[in-house]
């Protein structure tokens, strides 16, 4: 279960919360669970298959027309190359819609209304940033994450740089598990 801390706010959300809360601020949040118990370190066409309803489900929503698995953990040549491109505050033109398989993330997600969001992701959670809304990126200190990627068009998912800098008042924290045992 992802965890949301709307920073302006200083106000940390779990739980059933979450889905509504995020919906404010245009951000689809989802659970997940496979058709059947499928290991996170299986080959890609079988994770894609195990989800292939919830799949087929967005695509037909959202208009996306490819799915495929991104697999990045600390052994990944360039891993610190790509991470630059994604941790400064953007946006694409697509869609950005992520299923998490393993590891974790941060999304930080710069709203309309102004609110930062910090949406700590792990195995489970579905989140779709639309197009045109102002992110960025962290990988947590696991520095891993395996990921269903869905795309309308993979030309558009180029990212668009505001140059705004405001990522740089927001630490990348990543609560993980220790913080959901003092909450839980
Ligand atoms: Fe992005």
């Amino acid at each position: 279960m992802a965890v949301i801390t709307i920073l302006n706010e200083d106000k940390t959300l779990t739980g059933t919360e979450i889905t509504s809360a995020l919906a404010i601020h245009g951000i689809d949040y989802e659970r997940w669970t496979p058709a059947h118990p499928i290991a996170d370190n299986a080959p890609s066409e079988e994770i894609l298959n195990a989800y292939s309803r919830e799949i087929e489900d967005l695509k037909y929503r959202g208009g996306y027309v490819t799915a495929d698995v991104i697999d990045v953990n600390p052994a990944t040549p360039g891993l610190e190359e790509m991470l630059a491109k994604f941790n400064r505050e953007h946006w694409h033109d697509e869609d950005e819609v992520r299923f998490i398989i393993a590891g974790h993330g941060l999304f930080h997600i710069h709203s309309a209304n102004g609110a930062v969001l910090a949406i700590e992701v792990e195995a489970g959670d579905l989140i779709r940033v639309p197009r045109g809304t102002l992110h960025w990126f962290n990988l947590c200190s696991d520095r891993r994450i395996r990921a269903i990627r869905l795309f309308q068009d993979m030309a558009g998912w180029t990212p668009h740089y505001t140059e705004s800098r405001v990522d740089e008042n927001f630490m990348p924290v990543c609560f993980g598990a220790a913080h959901l045992s003092m909450t839980s």
